[in-house]
């Protein structure tokens, strides 16, 4: 990476990564022997395991602080729970349908309409009034098919944190500030779904509530934005690439007193990777009011009782996992002197992000360098996700390792057999170091800790 003569290209379309992604194994369309299902993915095996890697990042850097517990709570709630966040009420996107082409979109972010009242897919002007579409999922529980049956999916995990706030305040015995984190599935019946994970139906979210006094909400705001940027740069998202891009009054949602959005650069443009907003007491106070159960905190030491606010940090998984592919994709490009290109496509993601973290290769097929690989193999499972490869050149190998993200490969050859040493390559430097066996676990922890 460092000679000169090497030219990076960037991801300059999500396509490249879409087909990246189904070729390796990390993402799949859903039920795709049935012609797939719009907007469903399915994680595959490199895939799931990575996604796995960004929750934990997530899940260590939101829980392992002062004052911060993890919930895990139902995707079925009360439906008095959707009342009173407004999500019944308010929760909904206006939609225009075409008369002629029976199209249906959204008539607040579409030009064509917007600019000329004209259907964006066949240029129509016999168009239906906007009507409010909500997005929530509804669904019967219980055998009874009637009105009193219909429950949501979660829209949001973000009201399991509420309505748990005191069971978790008093089985902790935190006092106020303190932080509730949790990582679900919601379910969103978007209108516009696309751009391949990054706005799905069924999606995961990774939300953090930190209830605060009324009056401090305004400070830990500003702590939880730079708490969270500082999130992004440790795993390696490039400083370019990202911005906070503040609310205005119009784009601020009926719980927001203040909100910024992280934005990520993507290959479509700058769009929203997670929300921070300060939710004032609003969610509170409306389960108090329809529950008729006081969610007020005791305040022992000042004694007084009052309602917290919280600010909220909400990221999609789904969505840092595609910006973490976004981010770390490249391709070196080498030309030689008759003018042909090779190119190395690489994954440089941070390694906690891999899903990989080493990839074990005997240089050949001999059964003395197998049974030598197949135990190094097995010592570096019992620590890392560990890859065993044996068929085709070592080069090939290598580029099969870069092209999703393992950070090293670990070659047993001959000489092993009377150094029990490996020798180990870097996917960013190409570098090469001989280490022994015994120490090989250590060698690699050692590396992860100080990328
Ligand atoms: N509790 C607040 C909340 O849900 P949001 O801005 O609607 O706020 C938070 O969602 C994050 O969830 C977004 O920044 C995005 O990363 C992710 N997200 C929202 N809708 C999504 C969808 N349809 N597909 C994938 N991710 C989504």
């Amino acid at each position: 990476m460092s000679d000169s003569s090497v030219k990076v290209r960037r991801l300059s379309d999500l396509q490249t990564l879409v087909s990246l992604s189904k070729r390796r194994g990390f993402v799949f369309q859903s039920s795709e022997i049935y012609g797939g299902l719009n907007s469903c993915w399915d994680y595959g095996p490199l895939g799931s395991q990575m996604k796995l890697n960004v929750k934990l990042a997530w899940w260590k850097a939101m829980t392992r602080r002062p004052n911060m517990c993890g919930i895990d709570a139902s995707i079925l709630m009360h439906p008095m729970v959707w009342k009173a966040s407004g999500h019944v009420d308010g929760f909904s996107d206006p939609l225009v349908d075409c008369k002629d082409c029976k199209t249906r979109f959204r008539s607040d972010n579409t030009d064509s309409y917007i600019n000329e009242k004209k259907c964006p897919e066949c240029g129509s002007k016999n168009l239906s009034e906007p009507r409010n579409f909500n997005l929530m999922f509804k669904t019967l529980m219980g055998p009874v098919d009637d009105a009193g049956s219909v429950i949501y999916l979660r829209p949001e995990t973000a009201q399991g944190h509420f309505v748990n706030f005191l069971n978790c305040q008093t089985t902790t015995r935190y006092k106020v500030p303190f932080g509730i984190a949790a990582i679900g599935k919601s379910f969103r019946n978007e209108i516009t779904p696309g751009n391949f994970v990054f706005r799905t139906r069924e999606f995961e979210q990774m939300e953090m509530q930190y209830f605060v006094r009324p009056g401090e909400d305004e400070k830990a705001f500003e702590m939880w934005k730079e708490i969270r940027w500082s999130f992004y740069s440790k795993f390696g998202i490039r400083k370019e690439n990202l911005r906070f891009h503040p609310h205005g009054p119009t784009e601020l949602a009926h719980y927001a007193k203040a909100a910024f959005d992280v934005q990520y650069l993507f290959p479509m443009g700058w769009s929203e990777l997670e929300g921070i907003h300060n939710r004032s007491n609003f969610d509170l106070t409306q389960h108090t009011k329809f529950s008729g159960k006081s969610l007020e905190y005791f305040d022992e030491a000042a004694k007084e009782k009052f309602i917290p606010y919280v600010i909220e940090t909400a990221v999609g998984c789904d969505r840092l996992f595609l910006a973490f592919l976004c981010d770390a994709y490249r391709e070196e490009v080498t030309v030689d002197e008759k003018g042909q290109e090779d190119v190395r496509v690489v994954l440089g993601l941070h390694p906690e992000i891999s899903p990989v973290k080493i990839a074990v290769m005997p240089l050949s097929k001999k059964e003395e360098l197998m049974n030598i690989a197949n135990k190094v193999y097995s010592q570096l499972s019992e620590d890392f996700a560990a890859q065993y490869d044996e068929s085709g050149s070592i080069g090939k190998r290598y580029r099969r390792q870069d092209e999703v993200g393992t950070p090293y490969c670990a070659t047993v050859d001959f000489d092993t057999i009377n150094d029990q040493c490996v020798t180990v390559r870097h996917r960013d430097t190409m570098k090469q170091d001989r280490v022994k066996i015994s120490e090989l676990n250590d060698y690699v922890r050692k590396g992860m800790k100080e990328f």
